[in-house]
């Protein structure tokens, strides 16, 4: 047990999938995995253990934002060994040509802070994928009837963020999507050794305001962890 999550030693698998939604995570487990059992409750941040195709993996809630992402992924990596960290979750669009339910693959994060700021101090370190997961992802995505997006992807600190001039500023350059947690998670897999890969689907969109309706994010939400779980174990 560590100070987040209540598995015991054993209980977290090699492999584990990080949606923001612990009720996400519930509904992996239900819908992906075989013999899912709950391994963690605390602070209802749920998380499952169960096989995929024979492989095991973990799929736990990280929460939102990269403090509490950050405290989720280190027990994951220190504690129970976790090796290899795909995040899954929404993100909001940032150019036209991606469309709200496409898939982003992020191949690095542009981001202002994260809680590694503190160590990394005065270095503009680049938090980029793992090259296995990311090259496995997007082969993945072909079998999957969605248009999928391979770049940079923006992790802010802010849902409710008030700077349109740097939106501005990730639009001109390239940014695909804005989410809160995937710069931190690249930046400990780095740190620790781990393999790290998040993939999105956009939720909304920040040039257009569209949103997803409800019932087509379980559909998208799903394309997402097919691809996840596919390059997992390629
Ligand atoms: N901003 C930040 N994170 C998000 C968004 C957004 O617009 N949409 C989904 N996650």
């Amino acid at each position: 047990m560590t100070v987040h999550i209540g598995a015991q030693p054993g209980q977290i698998a090699e492999t584990v999938l990080m949606p923001g939604d612990p009720y996400r995570a519930k509904w992996i487990a239900e819908t992906f995995l075989q013999d899912a059992e709950c391994i963690n409750q605390v602070r209802g941040m749920l998380g499952f253990t169960g096989t995929w195709n024979g492989n095991r993996v973990t799929v736990q809630g990280s929460g939102m934002g990269m403090p509490s992402f950050s405290i989720y992924a280190n027990e994951l990596i220190r504690d129970y060994g976790a090796k290899t960290l795909i995040r899954i979750g929404s993100c909001g669009g940032m150019q036209h040509h991606v469309k709200v339910r496409d898939v982003i693959i992020a191949m690095t994060c542009t981001t202002m802070s994260t809680p590694s700021r503190g160590i990394l101090r005065d270095l503009n370190f680049a938090p980029c994928a793992d090259y296995g997961l990311l090259a496995a992802a997007v082969e993945a995505a072909k079998s999957v009837d969605v248009t999928t997006h391979v770049g940079n992807i923006y992790s802010s600190d802010t849902f409710y963020d008030e700077r349109n001039d740097l939106q501005e500023q990730m639009i001109r350059h390239g940014v695909l999507g804005v989410e809160m947690e995937a710069a931190e998670l690249y930046i400990l897999a780095a740190r620790h050794k781990a393999r790290a890969l998040a993939v999105f689907t956009v939720s909304d969109h920040l040039l257009t305001h569209e949103a997803l309706p409800s019932e087509d994010r379980e559909k998208t939400f799903g394309d997402m962890v097919e691809i996840a779980l596919e390059a997992a174990f390629a």
